[in-house]
C-alpha cells in the first residue's frame, strides 16, 4: 500500500516526519518491546533527525538503529551517513551503544556487506527476514533510493539482504540494503523535498513501470505500507495523488 502525505514546506515535512516516527516507535515498543528503525543517509533526513531529537517522547533505550546504506568511507568522513545521523541525533539521545548497528564503510565493501548481512541474520533470526518496524528512505533526482542506483547490480539481487554496489556515476562503492530487505519492512517512509526531485517523484509514483531505470519503483513492502512525505515542490508534478 502507498500513502502520500503532502507538506507545506521542508520545515513542516521534518516536523511531521518526526511525529510519525515517534508514533511508530510507540506502537512498535508496545507491540514487541523494541523499535527497529533503519536510518537514511543524504541531507534531507537531517532536519527530521534534529526534530526527533528535540521533541522527546521516544523510549530511546528500546530503539535499535540500522542504516539503509553507507558510503564506503570511515565513520568520521564528512560523507558518512553514520556521521550525519550521529551528529544530528544519536549523540544527543540515550540509545545504548549496543543498539547501534552501523555499516562499516571503512572496511572492504564486500566484507562490510557480508558482516552486515550476518548482523541482520542474527537480529532477525526468529523472523527469517529483516522485519524492520520502519525504514527511512530518500530519493535521488534520478529516482535512486538507499544506494540502489539505476542500472546497478544491486537491483538484481534476490537472495541477500545487504550487498556492495559499485556506482559508476559516482565512481565509488556503496553498501546497501537490497530491495528484498527493504520490502520486508512493516513501514517504509520516503522523505522527499525540493523542486529538483519532482520529476523523479512523478516518474516513480505515476510513470511507466521500469524499476531498473527508476529504482525506487522496486520499493513495495510485501506486507507493509510505503509512506511518501513530500513537500509541495517535490509533489508539484503529481497528477493522480
Ligand atoms: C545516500 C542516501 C541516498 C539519499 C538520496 C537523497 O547515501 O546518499 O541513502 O539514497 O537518500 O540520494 O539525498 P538528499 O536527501 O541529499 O537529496
Amino acid at each position: 500500500m502507498v500513502v502520500i502525505h503532502r507538506m507545506k514546506d521542508p520545515i513542516q515535512l521534518a516536523e511531521r516526519a518526526a511525529e510519525f516516527i515517534r508514533e511508530q516507535a510507540q506502537k512498535a515498543i508496545t507491540r514487541h518491546g523494541r523499535f527497529d528503525l533503519v536510518l537514511s543517509g543524504g541531507s534531507t533526513p537531517e532536519a527530521t533527525y534534529q526534530s526527533l531529537m528535540a521533541g522527546g517522547d521516544v523510549e530511546w533505550p528500546s530503539v535499535y538503529l540500522y542504516w539503509g546504506d553507507e558510503r564506503c568511507v570511515p565513520p568520521t568522513d564528512a560523507a558518512s551517513n553514520f556521521r550525519m545521523a550521529d551528529r544530528a541525533l544519536i549523540s544527543s539521545v540515550p540509545v545504548p551503544e549496543e543498539h547501534i548497528f552501523r555499516i562499516h564503510g571503512e572496511d572492504d565493501p564486500q566484507a562490510a556487506a557480508e558482516a552486515y548481512q550476518r548482523v541482520l541474520e542474527t537480529r532477525f533470526a526468529d523472523e527469517g527476514q529483516p522485519r524492520f518496524d520502519l525504514v527511512l528512505l530518500g530519493l535521488g533526482p534520478e529516482a535512486h533510493t538507499a544506494s540502489l542506483f539505476p542500472g546497478t547490480l544491486a537491483l538484481k539481487e534476490e537472495g541477500r539482504w545487504v550487498v556492495p554496489n559499485y556506482v559508476d556515476k559516482l565512481t565509488s562503492w556503496r553498501v546497501t540494503l537490497t530491495p528484498a530487505a527493504i520490502n520486508s519492512a512493516l513501514q517504509v517512509l520516503f522523505l522527499v523535498q525540493g523542486k529538483e526531485k519532482a520529476p523523479a517523484v512523478r516518474q516513480v509514483l505515476e510513470g511507466d513501470r521500469n524499476p531498473i531505470q527508476w529504482p525506487a519503483q522496486m520499493i513495495q513492502p510485501t506486507d507493509g505500507t510505503a509512506h511518501w512525505f513530500l513537500d509541495e515542490e517535490a509533489a508539484s508534478l503529481l497528477r493522480n495523488h
